[in-house]
Order: structure tokens, then sequence, then C-alpha cells
């Protein structure tokens, strides 16, 4: 017997992603029980269903009894709600109403912590939790967005039908959904694909201000650049670049002005808890012993420009603005040189994240055990996603869909890995671009422009690819003060992760 087939969801959390999503089950020809805390948002939601022509799929409910009674066994809940407590009281007021077999489909960008912990609470009453990072934002919830579930293989099989149904799709109409793996893993890959995001987007906006303000070019021209680098070459597909292009060209009819010069140069939802991906994936990183910085610095850049107030008051103290100047082009030659060292610059910083996300989930899967699915991941971030890219995508398709064993016959180590920093066709593209993104950043702080992830990404790549960095008198410092001891140059095991084998008595303690 195959698994039931699905022809009624609840959808909790009718906010503008769980709205979306739940038009799109509707037009799929589900029948949608909606509750949300918020009457006002459900009667929206319910309002919106009907302008549709979805009205009759649409059902709203106030309480989780008679949530539950409107569906069939087993019963597939949608969760569409903030991380964090709300999800624990939501699963409390249902789990008097849910039986064996029941599926909770936890669509929100939930700690892949918490998931695990309540998949342990579902599981001793054979209820299903499946952890599913969606990706798109609201637009694709509505259209269908890139969908990343990981749970129990039973749970996956029964929900995997529908969602291949709804996902976005890429250009040979293949769903971007599919069994990632055990656990937490789903939500775990789903905050790396924000972390990886994190990078691309601060990459893309330093890109983005040294054009427009730094080489002065009307907002036009900077729309046709980066509708430009998204049709060809190393940023080709580009989601993020694209949206960069009408970013750029959007007018305000109501008041004639460039919407993107109104706003404020602050990002405050990491501080305001609205969203914990991007901090949770930098945490991850570093308690996997992952040098993950362009992720991280764009998350300082965020963290930073947030508190604008304190920026006004730190520039007083400083004694005022550190003033940017103007870049010029000496030729119409030389401009096309430095727009085009941009664009290369920009694509190291995107494939340094993803490459930087990808070692992050290879690690943490390495110890968790989910058994991640890389070719299920590399169909998910194909399209609907924020991070998707064509260029890259094509060439992570090796690493991603071939055994490890296969993987490993090109890397350089030959390791069992799908670490991309060992992989000559990844890493000759990086080479390739090295000069451009130095002759970016060089420019960029010549002229005093912010650049934190396209610099902290030349640094990556000469510290990852370096065997003479400064870090041999940073543990010439450590053994003097605190014998941490070190390896000598050479020494055999030198290269070994373990603790130096030798100390040296830089200068006696006193009495000794
Ligand atoms: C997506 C997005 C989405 C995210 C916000 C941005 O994949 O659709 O990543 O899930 O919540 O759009 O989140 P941050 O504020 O964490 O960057």
């Amino acid at each position: 017997m195959g698994p039931p087939t699905i022809k009624k969801l609840a959808m909790i959390g009718c906010g503008s992603m769980g709205g979306g999503m739940a038009l799109l089950f509707a037009e799929n020809g589900l029948e949608v029980s909606l509750q949300d805390p918020s009457k006002e948002a459900m009667d929206a939601l319910k309002k919106s269903a009907e302008k549709q022509g979805l009205g009759e799929k649409t059902e709203e409910y106030t309480d989780y009894q008679s949530l539950c009674a409107s569906l069939d066994s087993p019963k597939l809940i949608v969760f569409s709600l903030p991380h964090g407590d709300v999800g624990d009281t939501v699963l409390g007021g249902l789990l008097p109403y849910l039986e064996k077999d029941d599926i909770i489909l936890d669509c929100g960008n939930e700690r892949w912590t918490n998931t695990e912990r309540r998949q342990s609470k579902c599981v001793t009453r054979g209820i299903e939790y499946i952890g599913c990072g969606v990706s798109g934002g609201y637009q694709a919830a509505r259209a269908g967005p890139s969908m990343c579930p990981g749970g129990s293989d039973e749970g996956l099989d029964t929900v995997l039908p529908l969602l291949k149904k709804v996902a976005a799709k890429d250009k040979e109409g293949k769903s971007c959904v599919g069994k990632v793996g055990t656990g937490g893993c789903g939500h775990y890959v789903k905050m790396v694909h924000n972390g990886i995001e994190h990078g691309m987007m601060s990459a893309i906006s330093e890109a983005w201000k040294i054009l427009v303000t730094g080489a002065g070019l009307p907002l036009e021209e900077v729309g046709d650049i980066f509708e430009n680098w998204d049709q060809s070459g190393h940023l080709s597909g580009t989601f993020l670049v694209s949206i960069g292009a009408s970013i750029s060209r959007t007018i305000d009819p109501s008041t004639g002005e460039r919407v993107v010069l109104t706003v404020e140069d602050k990002v405050v939802q990491d501080i305001t808890g609205e969203e914990g991906t991007g901090i949770w994936s930098n945490v991850e990183a570093i308690e996997h012993h992952i040098p993950a910085p362009t992720m991280a610095t764009a998350h300082f850049l965020r963290l930073a420009s947030a508190d604008r107030q304190q920026r006004v008051d730190a520039q007083k103290a400083f004694g005022g603005e550190i003033s940017q100047q103007k870049i010029d082009f000496k030729s119409s030659e030389d401009k096309s040189e430095f727009v085009e060292s941009l664009r290369v610059a920009v694509f190291a910083a995107c494939l340094a994240s993803y490459i930087q996300g990808i070692n992050v989930i290879e690690r943490a899967d390495k110890e968790n055990g989910w058994n991640v699915d890389f070719a299920a991941v590399h169909q998910i971030w194909k399209a609907g996603c924020i991070i998707q890219s064509d260029y890259i995508s094509e060439l992570l398709s090796p690493i991603f869909t071939l055994s490890l064993e296969e993987v490993s016959s090109t890397s350089t180590s030959k390791a069992h890995t799908r670490n991309l920093l060992l992989q000559p066709h990844i890493m000759s593209l990086l080479r390739e671009a090295y000069p451009h993104l130095r002759r970016i950043v060089a420019k960029a702080t010549e002229k005093d422009w912010c650049v934190p992830a396209l610099s902290a990404t030349l640094e990556y790549i000469k510290y990852q690819t370096g065997t003479d960095l400064p870090t041999g008198f940073y543990e010439a410092e450590l053994d003097f003060f605190g014998k941490h001891m070190f390896d000598r140059k050479g020494a055999e095991g030198s290269n070994e992760l373990r603790t130096g084998a030798e100390h040296f008595e830089w200068k006696p303690a006193m009495g000794s």
C-alpha cells in the first residue's frame, strides 16, 4: 500500500507566507482549513480566497478541536509560524486532537534544535513532525516556493507528492523539493541557505553602492548592468541580481522618486528578533569550526546597520564622516573593465558564501547523522529560492549529485567530502576571480567605500589557500604565554588536526 493521498490540510498561521501557501494548496485542489490567532488575518485571507475563486476550498476555524475534526486521517497540519515558543504552544494545543500517523509540516524558519525537540515529543505518539524550510518570499509562497523538508521517511513519503505539486519548478519542469534527510536537517539546510543569502546579498549591495554612489552611475544604467550580469556569465540566473535590476529601476508613481533612494540604510530584523536564521547559521559555522567570513561579515554589517542612532553618534565622536571619494574612469574602456571586475568580484563572494555554507551543512550532517541527500538540496536550490543562481548550480551539479566516492576522485585530497575548497573546477574559478576581487577591494579601500563581504572574501581566498599564514607567530605567542604547544615546520604529522608536539621555554617562569 502506498502513502495515503492528502486531500485536506490545515494551515496554522495566515500571515503573508502561510496565507500564500494556503491559497496555493487550495488552487491545487486541496480543502484548506485556516487558523490564526488574528481573526482579522483569517478574514482577509478568506476574502482574498473568494476573490480568486477559492472561497469554497477554504474555511476558517477558531479552535483546535474543530480544526482537527475538519481533516481526514491522517491529518496534515501545516505551520507557518514565527520561530520559537509559538510553535511549542500551538503543538501543545493540538496534541490532544492528534492521532498516530498525523503529520505536522512546519514550514516556518524554525531553529533546527526546536524542530528536533518537537520531533522527539511527537514520535512517542506516532505523530510525524517534518521541518520544512520554505524559500522564495511571499510571492513564491503563493506561486510555488522552494521547499526543503526533513524528517522520517514515512512522513516525507506521505507529503512529498503534494509538495511536488505545489513547489517551484526548475527550467525542466522538475519540482524544487525532495527528501533532504532525517531529523531537523530540513530546517538546518534552510537556515544555512539564509546564511549564504546574507553573504550574497551583502556583496551585491556593496557592488550596487559602488556603482551608484561611488561611480555616480544613473540608476537606469545600474539596472541595465545588473540585468546584463543576470543574463549571462558567472552571475547568470542569480535571483538576487535580477531583483537588483528591478529595484534600481522602480519609480514610485505617486512621487516620481526612485524608491530605493528613499530606503534607510538599516536592517533591523536580527535585533528585533523577527528572523534568526542568519544568526544561527553563523553560530553553527563557528561551533563546527568552519571559517565562514563572507556570511559572518555580512551579518556584522547588518548588525551595525540596525542601530542607526549609534552610527550617527559614533560618527560625531569620531570627528565626522569618512569622506568617500568618487571613483572616476579615465575612459569608457576603463569603466567597462571596472564594471567587469566588479561582476567577477561579486561572483567570487557568492561562490565563497556557497562554499562556506556547504561546509557547515556537511560538518553538521556528519555530526548529527542526518544522511543529507545533497542531490535533493541541489534540486531544491535550483529555482524558487532566494540563493538560486544558474551558473553556481551548474558548478555544484557534479559535487552534489555524485556519490562521495566519485566526488573524492576529483578532489585534490581524495577525501570523501563535498568540500568545494578541494575541487579544482571550483577553485580555478576563484583563482581567475582573485585579481578582479583584489582590484575592487583595493579601489574601494583607496576611496573609502564599504566592502565588508567582498574584502572578507578576498582574505578568505588568501588564507584558505595559504600555507605561510601569520598564525606561525600567533602560535608562538600562544606558546610563549600559555605553553599551548606548537608543531615545528615540516615535522612529521604537522598537517594533522591535533595539539602541537612541542613547547619552547621562550622565557622561563620566575623561580624555574
Ligand atoms: C527565503 C528567505 C526568508 C527570510 C527573509 C530574510 O528563503 O525566502 O530567506 O526565509 O526569512 O526573507 O531573512 P533574514 O532577515 O534572516 O535575512
